[in-house]
């Protein structure tokens, strides 16, 4: 069936990839791009289909009430899915406000413009909003995130996306909105702006610079190949139960200074650096961010039983796919190392 999607965030890391998926392999679909293009957001990452005629990039900020009425009254869009957001935790605790205004009141702002759009008929109409397991707080060593997991956020990112859920099950309930929120895991792969952990790292590997590892290194994040959380994407908007979420994750914990570890043994066979070179050497124990949580492990059987997702790929072959990616790729890197990157990098590292 012929869909007009509005894919918010498409020029970002986690939404190129959708937005690449989509256009392939729905040619009867058209995708609608709101980006803004911030620091994160970038049009070389969509070069290979940016002239597929169902395809249309629209620049705009998704706060801005005005342009987002607009499109909506133009293009009738029949679902979104939503991913713009400011997506850092480092930056939100730098600067708090410019998250809540993104990610609450952006997301407010599509949702107002969906619910006036759809008022006549909420039928095969939905809102797949994109949020992340760091609603869920923090665990200990055990236990898992499930979807029944009270919210409990603890920074300025996570709060502000537990208050974007929160209004989206909100319109839900009130106005019949008919929505579905994924909670996933650490994404890693392809076109990830590398101010994250894993892109980081490789660009100061290669740049020689040292790898700054918080507190003692013993945070344990899950991580999935951004490929993989695509699919899960693709499958709970096509089959997911409206008005329900989904926890996706990748079976895949480890804690920060083992992953920093096999980074760098990969990197070296890569680079062909002997021991005494190894890239092992750059590991320094900085400053711990503030709040920092201990760790996060998706329960992802609910996808997996109803909607039968499964990651695709191991973490060593993630891992080493997106080294050799960074590694082919380096004009990219050089092209989003800009001024603002410089400035945020001496900002956040050499305090
Ligand atoms: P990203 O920072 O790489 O990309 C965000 C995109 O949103 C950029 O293209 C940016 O230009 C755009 N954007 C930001 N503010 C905007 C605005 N006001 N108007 C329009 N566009 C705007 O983020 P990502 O890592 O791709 O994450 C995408 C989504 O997935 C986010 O909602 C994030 O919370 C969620 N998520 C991310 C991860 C992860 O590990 N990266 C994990 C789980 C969930
Ligand atoms: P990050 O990629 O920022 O994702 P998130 O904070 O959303 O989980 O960080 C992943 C983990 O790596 C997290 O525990 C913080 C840690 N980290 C460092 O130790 N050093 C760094 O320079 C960065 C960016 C992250």
């Amino acid at each position: 069936m012929k869909k007009t999607i509005l894919i918010s965030g498409g020029a970002g890391f986690i939404g190129s990839h959708v937005v690449r998926r989509f256009v392939n392999k729905y040619p009867d679909y058209h995708i609608y791009n709101i980006d803004v293009l911030t620091y994160a957001g970038n049009l070389e990452n969509l070069k290979d289909v940016e002239d597929y005629e169902n395809y249309t990039f629209l620049r705009g900020d998704i706060t801005d009430e005005n342009f987002v009425k607009t499109i909506f009254n133009e293009y009738k869009f029949s679902s979104v899915i939503h991913l713009a957001a400011e997506s850092h935790v480092d930056r939100s605790i730098a600067d708090p406000l410019a998250f809540a205004k993104t990610n609450i009141l952006g997301t407010m702002v599509l949702l107002n413009a969906a619910k006036q759009c759809w008022n006549n008929s909420m039928e095969n109409k939905l809102f797949y909003h994109i949020s992340t397991d760091e609603v869920y707080g923090t665990l200990d060593s055990t236990g898992l995130f499930t979807e029944k997991t009270p919210y409990d956020p603890n920074s300025p990112y996570s709060a502000s996306k537990a208050s974007s859920d929160h209004f989206v099950r909100a319109y839900g309930e009130t106005y019949k909105l008919p929505f579905i929120i994924s909670n996933c895991s650490n994404n890693y792969g392809s076109y990830q702006f590398p101010e994250k952990l894993i892109p980081l790292f490789i660009n100061n590997i290669l740049n020689n610079q040292s790898l700054p590892v918080y507190g003692d290194g013993n945070y344990t994040r899950d991580w999935l190949y951004v490929t993989d959380h695509a699919d899960a994407i693709d499958l709970v908007f096509h089959k997911g139960k409206v008005n329900d979420t989904y926890n996706i994750g990748g079976f895949n914990e480890w804690k920060n200074i083992d992953l920093v570890r096999l980074l760098c043994r990969i990197m070296d066979e890569k680079l062909n650096k002997s021991e005494e070179k190894s890239s092992k050497k750059l590991i320094t124990f900085v400053k711990d961010r503030p709040g920092h949580d201990l760790r996060y492990a998706i329960d992802a059987s609910k996808v997996q039983k109803e909607l039968g997702w499964n990651p695709s790929v191991t973490f060593e072959e993630g891992l080493e796919k997106t080294i050799d990616w960074y590694l082919g790729n380096k004009e990219w890197l050089e092209h989003v190392i800009s001024g603002e990157y410089q400035t945020y990098y001496e900002k956040q590292y050499n305090n």
